[in-house]
């Protein structure tokens, strides 16, 4: 997804951003040259922002919804301790094997274990799991019954990272599903007192939502 901000200004926050380890620099780079949807992944500036929330909140158990060729699996990796885990759920074994030849390459690869399959029933499977932190960046209209689904997994005090959450603009004028999705996704996350959320404007939008300690 395009950033929305001006392309020299994402240049200079990247340039002034925590550089990613260079095995990450390597996946962008890969991605780019392989793979005609590069535009989703997340990126330098947001993966080390997922990576200062992870130290920040002191993660050990991570859940990503949407895991592409790995860029924001492996920048959050990074950020575990070493007995750290993250789960991640991806459909497409095209992309899944892309991140796997990256994770390979790197120590911090193997806190990561990829669950194939549609992301609803690998959640249904983690039913019973508990999580510091989760990052939702699959498929648009989903992004509500997965806020509703990982809601409860999340520890108090944890965090629920969404990305892509101003869609492009078109949150403001929503029409196909995907725009739906996410406008009520915002509206809903807005309206609930379990958890209080920033939507900041880095990129497309990114929704930081932490679960209120006192619920
Ligand atoms: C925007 S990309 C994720 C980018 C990744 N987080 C990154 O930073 O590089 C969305 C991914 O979600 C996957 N996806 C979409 N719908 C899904 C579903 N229902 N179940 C599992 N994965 C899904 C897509 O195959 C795609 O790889």
């Amino acid at each position: 997804m395009a950033s929305l901000v001006d392309e020299r200004l994402e240049e200079y926050a990247r340039a002034h951003t925590a550089d990613a380890p260079p095995v990450l620099r390597e996946l962008e780079l890969y991605t780019r040259a392989h793979r005609h949807d590069a535009g989703m992944l997340s990126g330098p500036v947001e993966g080390a922002l997922l990576r200062l929330l992870v130290g920040l909140t002191a993660a050990r158990r991570i859940l990503e919804i949407g895991m592409y060729t790995g860029y924001s699996a492996l920048s959050m990796a990074f950020a575990l301790p070493d007995d750290g885990e993250l789960i991640a759920c991806e459909q497409d074994p095209e992309v899944a094997a892309i991140a796997q030849l990256f994770f390979g390459r790197t120590p911090a690869g193997r806190k990561i274990h990829v669950r194939m399959g549609s992301a609803a029933t690998t959640l249904e499977a983690l039913r019973n799991e508990r999580f510091d932190l989760v990052y939702i960046d699959a498929d648009k209209e989903n992004y509500g019954l997965y806020y509703d689904r990982v809601l409860p997994l999340v520890r108090a005090g944890g965090l629920i990272v969404a990305d892509n959450t101003l869609w492009s603009g078109r949150v403001l004028a929503p029409r196909t599903p995907a725009d739906l999705g996410v406008s009520a996704f915002n509206r809903r996350v807005h309206e609930d007192p379990a958890v209080e959320a920033v939507l900041l404007t880095i990129r497309d939008g990114v929704t930081v939502i932490r679960k209120r300690t006192d619920r």
